[in-house]
């Protein structure tokens, strides 16, 4: 006696979910057209999916259909180093091997010339020069400051990031975040038990109605905003959205992190939130995006009044940030070359974007013509995490929208964030393109021709 035929069909799912052609989270035809394009009926697939959800490999909701189970953990697709088969548009960062050679010599000139104050404690967190550099950095992409009276320096952004959320939040605080966001602010605010509620966006950023009516229904402790080449969306706000965001701090008292990583890719400096909220402000400057992340030199403005508390905090946990990638940061700042090194990596940026754009013309793209980035809404058969694990499958490695959701809750939006820095060469970003490109253009739902 021959098998039952739902057992061929469960048989067939399970051989497609292990070889990835049906992906972690993507979603299996409907009873009907499975049952029509393998000569069964209805029932027959029914009772083959119940079989495969007792298995634990797929979910079934009413409704909504029925779901490869998530076994992964997504984390493993967001990954710093990449196996060198794999293609990484996961990771932010500049296309260092430009300029290596560069900043060999600037650290070895700065090592030749043994400076002891390099080596031993310095005094408020930071060498007065290397403060005062870090403010002719930041004034040069619109933030107003002079001198380094209110130049705090910390170990890259992401430092700064959560320094800033220890020292002016409590926890069961609750933290107003772009409600997609970076995802370091997100474990930031878990790790240390601070709320964070999503705020709207549109393309110029975050809706300053929207928090102003979050801050008269609730207490909020800060809003924390990326006001620039925002990530994930790429959205920039314009003067009139910095003024309308500064108005709502200023009215409520609300502490601001400025995090303004991205500013130097804007083609004319925009000036700062911060410079309209003096007294309630924080700007976050880093090197990380326009040099090296490796360095960890960021530059923190506060207001006149906290520069003490903040430079307390951090001799506290670190008595200081090291001063030798600062003294080669001031060097660069000083001649001139890491404006131009910031310079150069956005022309690199132009023109990758200009290929994203040829590879992906079909779809919708939102990004800046110079952005590192791109955000890109996925045709509505594939979900997120579904179409990353099948991009990971293939060696691709991108950021589902579920990675930046201020509201885990939330639904996912079918979008991916797309960097397109972090591969070093062209040819091989057009390889990556043209695989993503192929791997959109699948319709799962329709695709039938492996049964
Ligand atoms: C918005 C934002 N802030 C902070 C960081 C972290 O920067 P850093 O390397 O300077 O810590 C990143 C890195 O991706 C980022 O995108």
């Amino acid at each position: 006696m021959s098998a039952p035929k739902y057992l061929a069909i469960v048989k067939k799912i399970e051989e497609f979910i292990r070889s990835g052609q049906f992906a972690e989270g993507s979603q299996l035809p409907t009873h009907r057209e499975l049952a029509q394009q393998m000569g069964t009926t209805a029932i027959t697939v029914a009772k083959a999916y119940k079989a495969l959800a007792e298995k634990k490999l797929i979910e079934s909701f009413v409704g909504r259909g029925s779901f490869v189970c998530n076994h992964s953990q997504l984390s493993d697709v967001i990954r710093a180093e990449s196996l060198e088969q794999e293609y990484n548009l996961s990771i932010l960062q500049p296309c260092i091997y430009q300029h290596t050679e560069q900043l060999n010599q600037a650290f070895s000139q700065i090592l030749n010339r043994g400076n002891d104050a390099l080596y031993g404690y310095v005094e408020h967190t930071g060498l007065t020069r290397h403060r005062a550099l870090g403010a002719v950095w930041a004034h040069h992409y619109g933030l107003d400051v002079s001198g380094h009276e209110q130049i705090v320096l910390a170990c890259g952004a992401q430092h700064a990031l959560s320094v800033l959320i220890q020292c002016y939040t409590q926890p069961g605080d609750t933290i107003a975040v772009e409600d997609l966001t970076y995802p370091g602010i997100l474990s930031i605010a878990n790790m240390l038990g601070r709320n964070v509620v999503g705020i709207p966006m549109d393309q110029q950023g975050m809706l300053p109605q929207s928090l102003n009516e979050l801050c008269q229904s609730m207490r909020i402790a800060m809003v924390i905003i990326v006001p620039s080449y925002q990530n994930p969306t790429a959205a920039t706000m314009p003067m009139e959205r910095r003024q309308q965001i500064a108005a709502v701090v200023n009215e409520h008292q609300l502490w601001l992190v400025e995090d303004d990583i991205y500013g130097f890719l804007n083609p004319q400096p925009i000036p700062a939130i911060t410079n309209l909220a003096p007294d309630f402000g924080f700007h976050i400057t880093s090197l990380s995006k326009a040099i090296s992340p490796g360095m960890r030199c960021a530059f923190i403005k506060t207001p006149v009044q906290e520069s003490e508390r903040l430079s307390a905090f951090i001799r506290a946990t670190i008595w200081l940030p090291s001063p030798l990638p600062f003294a080669v940061a001031a060097t660069l700042i000083q001649s001139g070359e890491a404006f131009r090194i910031a310079e150069q990596q956005r022309e690199i940026a132009i023109r990758r974007q200009c290929l994203a754009r040829e590879w992906l013309a079909d779809y919708q793209l939102l990004s800046q013509p110079d952005s590192y980035h791109l955000w890109l809404i996925l045709p509505e058969e594939w979900q997120a995490d579904a179409f990353t694990l099948a991009a990971k499958n293939r060696g691709i490695l991108v950021s589902s929208a579920s990675y930046f959701k201020a509201d885990p809750r939330a639904p996912t939006p079918n979008a991916i964030r797309l960097s397109l820095m972090a591969i070093n060469d062209e040819s091989s970003l057009i390889v990556a393109l043209r695989q993503l490109a192929e791997l959109l253009k699948r319709d799962i739902r329709f695709d039938y021709t492996y049964f």
